[in-house]
């Protein structure tokens, strides 16, 4: 399939010889450009998501002059395009809020522009489910840049051996170690500079690595780009080389629809499960999955979970940092380490198909990623649990939990937001021991709003004093994909629409069965519905703006989150031309 030049999506702007024609060639020269640069190369966006206010993204703005050589070399023509940067730890109450939000920036920017093709340069969780979701939804050739991962630091302590160190999961261990007084102030405070030391995303396999690493196994990103440190120069090649080959993706007219299928989002499924991915990827998975319109659903994902391990040995699962995973070889060795349980015919952004991008790529350290017969965990990155207490389903990720909640029953306290929860577990007489079973409800997509990652819920102080680690929780909310522990997540329905969680009390008692995937509220059922009766939603002080509209309209957690109008692949109609 190739594209001519009289067929570019552009010349709908640019070759007619109508007045509107003649206003959009006189703007291009406006700029100081020659008509010759819109009329006889294919024009590409850049649609970047750097931002003063964007940690992971900052050197994005330097990335995207790479990605503009690139194209030029190739004879296209290259216009940056600027989005919601989305920075992770700096939007509050979360990104996932605005998720939607950039996806309808990115689609709606596709659609309007005269443009030919796209250049996606993002990788800060919620930025890269966003601007795919968008990009698949306008149908343009679509090549992902990902702004790579940050380099690792050390943390050294006298008499002690060097740590290597990264973010997010290294920040929890060492808050929970300085609550329970064992790091002193001043080291406390070091800290803060050593975890996160340059630009690019977390440097674990949490949500951003995830992401991105899924977005190279679905074939729309160049082979290997995912694990590339944000600082190596090898980065800035990677952003030159997309540049280049956007613009023969447009001639070859390789489009999302084309590389999108059933089988590209199963091969994404084996990743995730092999790198021992954030469960934030459910959700993302989900809604990009209806937007390329394949049914993908959670007892998908838990069929791939059961016979795929974790052979990625990168936090929080095991104990590598993505610059390690880097040198051994990337997601074109991880899966090339997985042939058997992928579709390796599936075409990709390099117009050749998987199984030929991945063939002689092993990979080069074997406990960064392991054989299949020596997995970091046979326990599972996922598990799909039902149950009274999540008819929709909940999502639980074994590898970074403690064995011993796999089965278990308990005493349940419930917080009612995440201030009384804070309150509640910093209270040294909280009536509780290392079995209670710790419950967070009104945080999910319309109780949050937003569905923030809240779903790592603190251990008591009183417990943390005695060295207590971890503890089954369970909420409507996400968890940071850095993070660990014994979490079940995104029970759906959830509370604020009247789910089974609403219903729960203290002193209930919640059973977990991992291996029958049930999660169960012991209360007998004339009970519940006489608490059903008696519920009375939260009351939701949105009466307009962007947040009125997101409660509205966001789906939960089991359908991706994504906004009910925005699902499934009907085509829109292209603007008019006048
Ligand atoms: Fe940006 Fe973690 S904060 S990737």
């Amino acid at each position: 399939m190739t594209k001519t030049l009289a067929e570019l999506r552009s010349r709908r702007w640019f070759a007619a010889s109508d007045m509107r024609a003649f206003a959009h060639r006189q703007r291009i020269q406006q700029m100081g450009l020659r008509r010759e640069d819109v009329m006889e190369r294919p024009i590409i966006g850049i649609i970047n998501t750097w931002s003063d206010l964007s940690p992971c993204h900052a050197h994005l703005r330097e990335r995207a002059e790479s990605v503009k050589r690139g194209v030029l070399m190739a004879g296209g023509m290259p216009f940056e395009l600027p989005a919601m940067s989305l920075g992770e730890v700096m939007v509050k109450p979360t990104t996932m809020l605005y998720r939607n939000f950039l996806a309808m920036e990115v689609e709606e920017l596709l659609r309007s522009l005269p443009l030919d093709g796209v250049v996606l340069l993002a990788g800060c969780d919620k930025t890269t489910p966003g601007t795919v979701m968008g990009a698949i939804s306008a149908g343009l050739p679509t090549l992902f840049c990902p702004a790579g991962p940050m380099i690792s630091d050390r943390y050294l302590r006298h008499g002690q051996p060097p740590r290597v160190i990264g973010a997010g999961t290294h920040t929890r261990m060492f808050w929970d170690e300085y609550k329970a007084g064992r790091i002193p102030e001043d080291e406390w405070v070091q800290l803060e500079a050593k975890m996160t030391r340059a630009p690019g995303t977390c440097n674990t396999m949490g949500t951003a690595s995830t992401m991105t690493c899924l977005v190279e196994a679905l074939g729309l990103m160049l082979p290997g780009a995912a694990a590339i440190p944000a600082m190596d120069s090898a980065h800035t090649r990677m952003a030159t080389d997309c540049g280049e080959h956007i613009v023969q993706m447009i001639w070859q007219d390789l489009t999302p629809a084309r590389i999108l299928t059933r089988g590209a989002f199963q091969n994404a499924l084996v990743v995730q499960m092999a790198l021992g991915g954030s469960t934030n990827a459910v959700v993302h998975l989900i809604a990009m999955a209806r937007r390329a319109g394949v049914d993908l659903t959670l007892a998908d994902m838990d069929a791939v979970a059961a016979r795929v391990p974790v052979l990625a040995n990168l936090f929080p699962s095991g104990n590598k940092l993505m610059e390690d995973f880097y040198y051994a070889g990337g997601v074109p060795a991880l899966m090339n380490r997985l042939r058997e349980h992928l579709s390796l015919d599936e075409l990709t952004v390099t117009g050749a198909t998987l199984g030929k991008n991945i063939d002689g790529r092993p990979s080069l350290d074997d406990d960064v990623i392991r054989p299949v017969d020596q997995p970091v965990s046979t326990a599972g990155a996922l598990a799909v649990l039902k149950g009274n207490l999540a008819p929709d389903g909940a999502v639980m990720k074994p590898s970074a939990a403690d064995p011993k909640f796999f089965k278990h029953r308990g005493r349940v306290l419930v917080f009612d937001s995440p201030l009384q929860m804070n309150e509640r577990c910093a209270d040294p007489a909280l009536d509780c021991d290392e079995n209670t079973v710790l419950v967070l409800r009104n945080a999910g997509p319309v109780g949050a709003p937003g569905m923030p990652e809240w779903g790592g819920l603190p251990i008591p102080k009183r417990l943390l004093d005695r060295g207590v680690r971890d503890m089954l929780r369970i909420s409507d909310a996400r968890m940071s994909g850095t993070h660990y522990g014994s979490c079940v997540l995104h029970v759906s329905p959830e509370a604020a629409i009247g789910g089974p969680l609403a219903l729960v009390q203290d002193g209930d008692e919640i059973s977990l069965d991992l291996e029958a995937r049930r999660l169960e509220l012991h209360v007998d059922e004339a009970e519940m519905a006489r608490r059903r009766a008696a519920w009375v939603a939260p009351v939701q002080p949105y009466a307009r703006g962007y947040v009125k509209l997101y409660q509205q309209h966001v789906t939960q957690a089991h359908e991706g989150c994504d906004f009910d109008f925005l699902q499934g692949a009907a085509p829109t109609p292209e603007p008019a031309i006048y």
